[in-house]
């Protein structure tokens, strides 16, 4: 009877495999200490391996490691080692290799995903027209405004149920819908954008008071496909958006410099939100190589979008410490 073969990565070793035996089963036989946390159960992930080739020779999922698959949203090619059988040759990687695999496994478990494809809304938003703002003020009034600034932004995008990944300086970048099965987060990201403008002009007033100029902000909005990727391991739910959407937005933003506006939104917003958007114009601006149509937004009709993302009330590192000390505290 001819073997099957196993190549595994990175290691670049190949085993002959057994159809009776699992993947782990066959590394741990062969010396490689492949992390199996939860003892081949299907509840850790934590021997996760991809598949590079021979997907069709490895044994349909069993339904324990279809559930870990969806809570987790492993893609087709991620496999669970310790439920994985092959009839042929195979080629994989192995995931969980070392503390820092360690590290992003535990981020990904407390927050419930290892996927990070999410359609998602952008929202860019600048102090324009005081370029000089943190230059010609006094330290502590610059620090006392911009503590009000950033504290106001803050309550308005977590209202919608947002989060700010991204600050630098005067700018900001919020993201709507990256939650799992996130919904209307195109409608939350305008309605955020508006309330923003309403908070900054509330502190001009107090900026008047002072005798400073007022701040201007500047808002650019987008929609599309990002992917989502997880600064802090402590802080999984905390990820910064890459992608098109996100090199566009800024671009968006820009553009209210040209026409003279405050609000701008993209063609992919406009379309979700247009039956709830007053727009006050849309105009086609250049952006890079390409011709964008932007959309001012002057007002949202209806009821504000109600938030209610569902939150665990254990802080997720106490969830983590706790789920790695049952695991470790059995073997
Ligand atoms: S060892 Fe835990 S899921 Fe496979």
């Amino acid at each position: 009877m001819i073997m099957a073969k196993i190549s595994c990565f990175p290691d670049k070793r190949s085993f002959d495999i057994e159809p009776s035996e699992t993947i782990l089963a066959n590394l741990l036989a062969n010396g490689i200490e492949h992390t199996h946390v939860c003892g081949g159960n299907a509840y850790c992930s934590t021997c996760r391996i991809m598949i590079l080739d021979g997907e069709q020779n490895c044994s349909a999922p069993s339904a324990a490691e279809r559930a870990l698959a969806k809570k987790l949203d492993f893609p087709f090619h991620i496999r669970l080692a310790c439920q994985t059988k092959v009839t042929g040759n195979v080629s994989i990687r192995r995931m969980v290799i070392d503390d820092e695999d360690i590290d992003i496994l535990e981020g990904q478990l407390a927050s419930g995903t290892a996927n990070s494809d999410r359609h998602v809304a952008l929202v860019f938003a600048t102090i324009r027209g005081s370029s000089n703002f943190d230059e010609v003020n006094f330290h502590y009034d610059i620090v006392y405004i911009m503590n009000r600034y950033y504290h106001r932004i803050q309550r308005v995008v977590k209202q919608y149920g947002g989060f700010i990944p991204n600050v630098m300086g005067l700018k900001i970048m919020a993201v709507f819908g990256a939650e799992k099965n996130g919904t209307l987060a195109a409608e939350r990201a305008v309605w955020a954008g508006l309330d923003m403008l309403e908070a900054v002009k509330e502190l001009n007033t107090f900026l008047k008071q002072l005798s400073y100029d007022p701040l201007h902000l500047s808002i650019g909005i987008n929609y599309g496909k990002a992917i989502l990727v997880a600064i802090d391991p402590e802080k999984p739910d905390i990820v910064t958006p890459l992608g098109n959407v996100a090199n566009t937005v800024s671009r968006i933003e820009l553009a209210n410099k040209e026409l003279g506006s405050d609000l701008l939104v993209s063609e992919s917003i406009y379309h979700l939100v247009k039956t709830s958007a007053n727009i006050n114009r849309f105009n086609t601006v250049r952006i890079g190589n390409d011709e964008f149509k932007v959309y001012e937004v002057a007002a949202m009709q209806g009821d504000r979008p109600k938030v209610s993302i569902a939150k665990e009330s254990i802080p997720a590192p106490t969830r983590i410490m706790s789920f790695f000390q049952r695991f470790l505290s059995k073997n």
